[in-house]
């Protein structure tokens, strides 16, 4: 079954598609677009790979250039944005073109800055592969690249002319990547909606296993939740910074371990959430239930829920807490965290007390939850 979600920005307003099997009909979707039937694709490797045959035959008569980079996150660079744009021009993608982003957020972040600066600007399609892209990076118009000092540094909003999130690809994803993204997902639930993060605590285990029903169910919901925060607020001046629960506390450990295989981003949110948790029942925001329920469910799932089940050694508390001030949300040298007070009701806050961040890290870390 397939759902359509509007991201409604003005003129810049778009629709996510979801469902399986839109790799096949994407020449149908994309067809009414596109001037000329050509559009110029960049992906990965990895992705290529599994999809890129099924994309060319779903086109069916559009011409379909692709530019194939090496997986990961060392293809956010410069050097990689330069290679984009440059294989762009030689492309002669013109300013009524559309460059197609067909991979996880790392291709979508990167795909996208280059359309972001591509002759002032190009239209761009996302066609998410993981399921970490299709609930959150596809949607939203975030894109960049990291710079040596920090990720997603150097960027640009730019909105897609279209998403294809085909719900059919995650079921070639290895587990533990769908798992990371599913740790999006549940950010959805615990930011904004009580009732997803129920639905998700009796359906996740039935999601994982593969139910396809389920899993589109997911997205839709997290892309909805996502259109609907974007449209009151693109550029972040305000709600969109809610979207980022969990994120101070997993950037510092994404840091922590070297961007490297020990932790990955989703794995980062998932026990972000559960530091947002603590820290807010800690504070007598939330009740001291709600940071065990959190908790519960992510080790339902299989899922990495404490520091304690990150592998290899972590610097202490202190050490993270200056990485944590590293954020992009520091304002004035505060560091700003999303709290919550309970499962759904995330906000924005400067008031957070050093030294109780600092005991629920070492207690985190000394692996007491
Ligand atoms: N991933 C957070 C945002 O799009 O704002």
């Amino acid at each position: 079954m397939r759902h359509d979600v509007r991201v409604d920005l003005g003129a810049r307003s778009y629709d996510v598609h979801i469902g399986p099997g839109l790799l096949d009909q994407a020449g149908e979707i994309l067809a009414p677009l596109l001037p000329r039937p050509r559009v110029a694709v960049v992906t990965d490797r990895n992705v290529a790979d599994a999809h890129l045959e099924t994309l060319r035959a779903g086109l069916g008569g559009i011409d379909m250039p692709a530019l194939v980079l090496p997986p990961g996150e060392g293809t956010k660079s410069w050097a990689a944005l330069q290679q984009v744009t440059e294989w762009l021009l030689d492309q002669r993608v013109e300013r009524r073109d559309v460059v197609v982003a067909l991979g996880g957020g790392v291709i979508g972040d990167l795909a996208g800055f280059a359309a972001a600066i591509l002759r002032r600007g190009v239209r761009f399609v996302q066609i998410p592969t993981s399921l970490l892209a299709q609930v959150d990076s596809s949607v939203g118009g975030k894109t960049g690249i990291n710079a040596s000092t920090g990720k997603n540094l150097v960027g640009a909003f730019h909105q897609p002319t279209a998403v294809l999130a085909d719900t059919g690809v995650l079921a070639t994803l290895p587990p533990r990547d769908f798992l990371a993204g599913y740790g999006e997902v549940v950010k959805y639930g615990l930011l904004g909606d009580a009732s997803f993060f129920a639905w998700l605590e009796t359906h996740g285990p039935d999601l994982a296993a593969g139910d396809t029903d389920l899993r589109g169910e997911a997205v839709r919901r997290s892309v909805a939740m996502k259109a609907e925060i974007v449209a009151r607020d693109e550029t972040e001046q305000g709600d969109r910074a809610l979207l980022n629960l969990g994120h101070t506390f997993c950037h510092a450990l994404e840091a922590a371990t070297g961007y490297s295989d020990r932790l990955l981003h989703g794995e980062g949110v998932a026990i972000g959430c559960t530091l947002a948790f603590e820290l807010s029942a800690r504070m007598g925001l939330c009740a001291q239930e709600e940071p065990s329920r959190v908790r519960a469910h992510l080790s339902e799932m299989g899922m990495k829920r404490r520091i304690a089940d990150i592998p290899g050694d972590l610097p202490d508390a202190d050490a993270l807490i200056e990485l944590m001030a590293q954020d992009k949300k520091v304002v004035d040298g505060q560091l700003r965290l999303i709290l919550a007070r309970g499962i759904g009701d995330a906000f924005v806050t400067s008031d957070v007390s050093p030294d109780l961040l600092r005991s629920v890290l070492s207690e985190a870390l000394d692996g007491q939850f």
